[in-house]
């Protein structure tokens, strides 16, 4: 598949080393107290699937602190065109209500994805609710939505695949972020 790419902006050793560093962060922050559950059960760490699989896997490995994870699964673009409406396909397995949240997502480019999650947890009244994504696109944005924790910001309007994240449900599998050649973009 890497003759499809045209140019590698994140390599698989620089995504490593981003969400070590993540991991460290957001465990440091939790062990000096920003979980909020009055019960301090573990912290519920959410992905976003498909897209957030790899980076979640990854993440979690790089946390030192008591956690349980689960996952909701959202529609997504098709192909490149612009986001459609946002549903709902799985919902999370197990009440959230007075826990502490971390969503995981692959990436926030207009917001509409995960203003629309974010509500729907919100009124299940977690005790506290955080964001960490592996990619940010702030020009792109069109809801203001709070990101917590960002991996690398794509200043670029790029449409990268690789790592979770696809073009017409492929290339999840590279283990690193590209951009891919002209022809392989319908
Ligand atoms: P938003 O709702 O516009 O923020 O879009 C979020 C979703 O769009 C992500 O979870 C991805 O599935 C998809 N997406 C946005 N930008 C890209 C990209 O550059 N490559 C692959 N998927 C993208």
């Amino acid at each position: 598949m890497k003759e499809r790419v045209e140019r590698v902006i994140f390599s698989a050793e620089t995504i490593a080393r981003r969400v070590r560093e993540l991991g460290a962060t957001i465990s440091q922050d939790y062990q000096a107290g920003a979980g909020r559950d009055p019960h301090r059960r573990p912290l519920l760490v959410v992905g976003l699937l498909k897209g957030a699989l790899p980076f979640m896997a990854d993440l979690i490995r790089a946390m030192d602190i008591p956690m349980e994870y689960d996952f909701m699964a959202v529609s997504s673009y098709q192909g490149r065109t612009s986001p459609g409406e946002v549903r709902i396909l799985k919902d999370l397995d197990s009440p959230v209500g007075s826990r502490d949240l971390l969503v995981v997502e692959d990436i926030v480019d207009t917001g509409h994805t995960l203003d629309h999650i974010l509500k729907r947890l919100k009124v299940r009244e977690p005790a506290s609710l955080r964001v960490c994504t592996l990619l940010d696109k702030p020009a792109r944005r069109q809801v203001d939505v709070p990101v917590d924790y960002v991996g690398f910001t794509l200043d670029e309007n790029l449409f990268v695949v690789g790592y979770g994240l696809d073009y017409a449900e492929l290339y999840r599998n590279l283990p690193y972020i590209g951009v891919l050649k002209p022809e392989y973009i319908r």
